[in-house]
């Protein structure tokens, strides 16, 4: 079968935009060529390799997910002829009967809607004629030493010929620098698969919530979650699922998900699946047995609230900080009343000794990657939101046994996340379905058991 069946007509035309986006950026920056390789397949033991995964700036412009695969782009310092050309693989029956199905440079270039597709083996010679003569090389130094010195070959290859006139591009210019400002506001098209990647995390965490009973182990509730993720189309989890009871909750990447769950216990899932490369990064904290103790509703409590400031902070024109800022405040003022810290507010926050029980930060940006391309900050300061950008808020409170901490709160661990979409009128929050409200978690749990 066609592996691009899915993808035709409309579905191109974001990839399109993305790419004349980029041009357009590139034109502005007096033009040039443009290397952006997809990522290389990657072996994990003899004759194993990891699955793979498309390289998110490649794949944010092209909407092509095999491997050996390059986009080039050309602008002339006008913009009026820029080219989009694909290298990738050839069509081979023979490979094709053991891998799978290939598009090829011709079907690519009609299906994706390049101007030109080339085999891949053509790069090195094709790229050294590219090279020639363009003003800037638009190319990502340093993200892998195998890429960088058949680029820097490539442009030996131009500087071998000066005495014929050619030149070799005189700048280089980080072209990922281009792209991660344009991934940070995302599309009408990223957004629909960002919400539906959504939708479908928030159905494994409800799973998860009806599945998880004392006795169970921490690998059956991540299979719960792979199997929701995977049963409604989604390539991957975003990331290594986090399943953690109890003391486990403390350790914040905490992936061996190995022990059983015990009646009494807290247990924290950080899970999200990847869509069509999107991912959804969603947190729940609930009781193994279904009743949040005295303690622990305590603290999750307080982290519900401090979630909640953070949410409203979210807004076009706040800037990144302000959600987290939010989120402090109201951690560090619980972790005061619950007397986890002794002292004023104000002295909390300065001497920062939130951080013993509160120390990641509330947000990253969300997109192709879980914590997804984009600046942080302009300058000396904090980026302002913008509708169309996606966060995450994620407070949590982690307290670890020690003499100065009231033995009720021993190993309780708690983060509540959830992703937000800012928009025009301040924010949306597409992971709500997944319940965080304490009464909403235990009437589901309650349900789960019958009754
Ligand atoms: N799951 C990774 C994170 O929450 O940042
Ligand atoms: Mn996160
Ligand atoms: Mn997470």
């Amino acid at each position: 079968m066609d592996a691009s069946s899915s993808l035709t007509g409309k579905a191109f035309e974001a990839y399109r935009q993305r790419r004349l986006a980029l041009i357009e950026r590139m034109t502005r920056g007096g033009g040039g060529i443009a290397v952006i390789p997809t990522a290389p397949e990657q072996m994990r033991n003899r004759d194993a390799h990891y699955p793979y995964r498309a390289d998110s700036y490649f794949q944010y412009l092209t909407g092509f997910v095999e491997p050996e695969a390059v986009l080039v782009i050309v602008v002339d310092s006008s913009g009026a002829a820029a080219q989009s050309i694909l290298f990738c693989r050839e069509k081979n029956l023979e490979r094709e009967i053991w891998d799978g199905f290939r598009h090829g440079p011709e079907g690519a270039r009609e299906v994706f809607g390049f101007d030109a597709a080339h085999a891949i083996g053509e790069l090195d010679a094709k790229l050294s004629e590219l090279f020639a003569d363009q003003a800037a090389l638009w190319y990502s130094i340093g993200h892998d030493a195998g890429w960088d010195q058949r680029i820097a070959s490539a442009l030996n290859a131009v500087r071998a010929q000066s005495r014929t006139g050619k030149r070799a591009p005189a700048t280089i210019r980080d072209v990922r620098a281009e792209l991660d400002a344009m991934r940070l506001v995302k599309d009408a098209a990223e957004l629909a698969i960002m919400r539906r990647a959504a939708e479908i995390s928030t159905a494994a965490h409800i799973r998860a919530m009806r599945f998880v009973a004392p006795g169970r182990f921490e690998y059956e509730v991540e299979a719960e979650l792979l199997h929701e993720f995977r049963r409604q189309g989604c390539e991957f989890p975003a990331y290594t699922s986090i399943v953690a009871g109890g003391a486990n909750a403390c350790v914040l990447h905490y992936v061996g998900n190995d022990r059983v769950l015990r009646d009494g216990e807290l247990l924290l899932i950080d899970a999200g699946g990847e869509l069509t490369g999107y991912a959804s990064d969603i947190t729940r904290s609930f009781p193994v047995n279904g009743r949040f103790s005295g303690p622990q509703a305590d603290v999750y409590a307080l982290v519900l609230d401090a979630q909640a400031a953070a949410i409203e902070a979210v807004r076009p024109d706040a800037t990144f900080a302000e959600p987290h800022e939010a989120a402090l405040k109201v951690l560090a003022q619980g972790m005061l009343d619950l007397k986890l810290l002794q002292g004023s507010l104000d002295a909390v926050i300065e001497a920062e000794s939130y951080k013993r029980f509160y120390m990641h930060r509330t947000s990253h940006w969300l997109g192709k990657d879980v914590h997804d391309a984009g600046e942080y900050k302009q300058g000396e300061h904090w980026a302002p939101l913008v509708p169309g950008m996606v966060l995450t808020i994620e407070p949590g409170c982690y307290i670890r046994p020690a003499e100065d901490v009231p033995e009720a709160f021993w190993n309780i661990g708690v983060r509540i996340e959830d992703d937000a979409l800012v928009t025009t009128a301040g924010c949306e929050i597409i992971t709500l379905a997944a319940p965080k409200k304490i009464a909403d978690i235990e009437a589901l749990m309650r349900d789960a058991r019958g009754g």
